[in-house]
């Protein structure tokens, strides 16, 4: 790989943890054969709850932040807890207190304070054929394709090294060739609201990995948002196109490739698959963290029903403080609203054992992350089912 001499100053005379950053992009550009290292725009992290880096990521945390400052505008994945409510919620102390440690690493490097895997959701919204280096696949997906920024699909580390040194491999889905579709996808019937994370739950099973160029879609931003997360979960899919809407369709070249179609039946086994109760403790509303349209429509439902189950509802700081009267009538209808964190990086195993979810990606990390039952159905069944 051509480094630059800024380069070659940075991995000869770097600071410990710029020196480690170093080698992991040089390390990563071998591995995939990047010529160069290309700057970025801005980075995301992942990586930040205690609960999944446990003592030893809080140790590398601390450590990296003694002698590293980030590069680029650097927003990070949601934390355990929420910083300022933790006590309410019943988080022990002794989380809380590791917790604290991994937040003061990250403000050492000078991170922003966002806590949320919805970046583009606050100001960190990269334009078309902008470099990034993002962690946090659903993040990713969005940043690809609906905004037609570039970026790979960063882990932790990698994420952390670019945002300390400014800079990212060059190749896979920072090339122009990189982006094209490799499968056609025609969605047979309407596809509406939840059911855009049942479509990216069945494609993710079905494809695996590649670029799907779909057709018969239309969704929002919100639910091509369930749609990222949901396949971004289950499969190696960084980018998807979606015909006549996202930014680079023109340019996929889907003809000839194979092509898949996806019924209405194969969405009502994608939800069948990933339940296994009726009944729930809670109704777990934001993975990825709401938007303020989906906080609008919850507490337009709460305050027409009362749900009959708790009801938690994950967003970020940001799209909390811009909708403080939603956020107001959620909590006087009964709601929690939490932010800083989401339903899977906090305990939650620590207070229900079943949950109700309208989130594909939820639906496959619930199980696994907090050991829960879950019930996948849309918002509006969840509140109204237990009434
Ligand atoms: Fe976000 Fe947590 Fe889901 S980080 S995408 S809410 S697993």
């Amino acid at each position: 790989m051509q480094l630059t001499p800024e380069q070659e100053v940075m991995v000869r005379d770097g600071t410990p943890a710029q020196a480690t950053a170093m080698r992991i992009l040089l390390a990563l550009g071998k591995i995939y054969e990047a010529d160069r290292l290309l700057p970025i725009t801005s980075a995301h992290i992942a990586g930040a709850s205690f609960k999944t880096v446990g003592e030893a990521g809080r140790a590398f945390i601390e450590e990296f932040s003694r002698t590293a400052g980030v590069k680029v505008r650097t927003t990070v994945n949601p934390i355990g807890m929420d910083e300022n409510s933790w006590r309410d919620v019943g988080i022990p102390e002794e989380f809380a207190a590791q917790q604290r440690r991994i937040l003061e690493a990250y403000r050492r490097m000078g991170v922003e304070e966002s806590w949320s895997c919805t970046p583009y959701l606050i100001g960190n919204r990269p334009g078309r054929g902008e470099h990034v280096a993002w962690a946090e696949s659903s993040a990713v997906i969005v940043a690809n394709s609906l905004l037609g920024a570039r970026t790979n699909r960063e882990g932790g580390p990698s994420a952390l090294a670019a945002a300390v040194t400014g800079w990212t491999p060059n190749y896979g889905l920072h090339l122009e060739g990189g982006r094209r579709a490799t499968v056609q996808v025609e969605v047979e019937g309407e596809v509406r609201g939840y059911e855009y994370g049942l479509l990216g739950l069945h494609m993710g099973k079905v494809l695996g990995e590649g670029i799907p160029y779909l057709r018969g879609v239309r969704p929002t931003a919100d639910e091509a948002k369930a749609l990222a997360a949901a396949l971004g979960a289950v499969s190696e899919v960084a980018m998807f196109h979606i015909e006549d809407q996202t930014p680079e369709w023109r340019e996929a070249e889907p003809g000839g490739l194979e092509r898949i179609s996806v019924t209405r039946r194969e969405l009502v086994a994608a939800r069948d698959a990933y339940t296994n109760t009726e009944d729930v403790d809670l109704i777990v509303f934001g993975c990825p963290q709401v938007s303020g349209p989906e906080l609008a429509e919850i507490s337009d439902l709460l305050s027409q029903t009362n749900p009959g189950k708790e009801v938690w509802v994950f967003t970020s700081r940001r799209v909390a403080s811009e909708n403080p009267e939603v956020v107001k009538s959620i909590r006087a209808h009964g709601g929690r609203v939490i932010l800083d964190t989401c339903p899977e990086v906090t305990p939650l195993e620590l207070f229900a054992r079943a949950s109700g979810t309208p989130s594909g990606k939820g639906a496959v990390y619930l199980p696994t992350l907090c050991r829960q039952r879950v019930l996948l159905d849309e918002a509006a069944n969840l509140v109204r089912r237990f009434r």
